[in-house]
């Protein structure tokens, strides 16, 4: 029995999350969001207007990034230079930008040796695009999680209500998921893709405890704790 490296990718909204936090809760291991830091990059960049390409100016951003997990009453919040960011990770213009900044290779190469720096023997759980494929290519269990997209806008609406934004039509989150989709999977550094040795998640007719018993049955297999 070992403390495992678990790897959770897939599209937008997949639940992806939910399912890397349930486990972590479970098995007593650390959570990362990595989508979060990618999100923190894109609001620090459009905090400081700078253009969404490499520039002088988010390598300065970068050197200087200060980003931190922390656990406050079970949940992680991310601290990005001393500023605490929840819901302003999740705006329209947050959305809008993630994914073309996350085109970037500078960004790429300074977020991926934070998230692998979090793998430090006692069990890791985080979410994305590139964990299984990139990240953690040896990852001891990679789920690919995947659902059927009218299922995820709602989801992903609920979600948003339930932090206060009831702005987003679901056409709007359809076409940024699509959107989103298009471009992490199109883009030339660590794109979006399904690990040759993934196991495959389908959960859109699971409930949230049916996927985290679906998940815990491959930790065991794969000898976890
Ligand atoms: O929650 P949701 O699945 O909608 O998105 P997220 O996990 O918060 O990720 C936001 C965006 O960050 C994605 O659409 C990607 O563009 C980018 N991302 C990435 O490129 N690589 C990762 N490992 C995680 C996120």
């Amino acid at each position: 029995m070992k403390a495992l490296v678990i790897a959770v990718d897939g599209y937008a909204s997949c639940g992806k999350s939910t399912l890397a936090r349930d486990l972590a809760q479970t098995l007593d291991y650390r959570y990362i969001d990595s989508g979060a830091m990618y999100r923190a990059v894109t609001y620090r960049m459009l905090q400081l207007g700078l253009p969404l390409t490499e520039s002088p100016e988010l390598d300065q951003l970068l050197q200087t990034l200060d980003l931190k997990f922390i656990k406050s009453e079970g949940v992680n919040q991310l601290i990005i230079n001393g500023m605490l960011l929840g819901t302003e990770l999740r705006t329209k213009a947050v959305n809008a930008a993630v994914s073309p900044v996350s085109t970037l290779p500078s960004v790429r190469r300074a977020m991926v040796v934070l998230q692998r720096s979090y793998a430090d023997g006692t069990g890791l759980t985080m979410d994305g695009r590139d964990i299984g494929t990139y990240v953690f290519p040896q990852a001891d269990l990679k789920i690919f999680v995947t659902a059927r997209p009218e299922i995820r806008a709602i989801r992903r609406q609920a979600e948003l209500i339930a932090l206060g934004d009831s702005t987003w039509t679901l056409d709007e989150i359809l076409q940024n998921q699509a959107q989103r989709d298009r471009i992490d999977s199109n883009r030339d550094f660590a794109p979006l893709k399904r690990a040759e040795d993934a196991v495959d998640l389908d959960n859109s007719d699971l409930s949230r405890e049916e996927q985290l018993a679906w998940a815990l049955k491959w930790v065991e297999e794969r000898g976890g704790v």
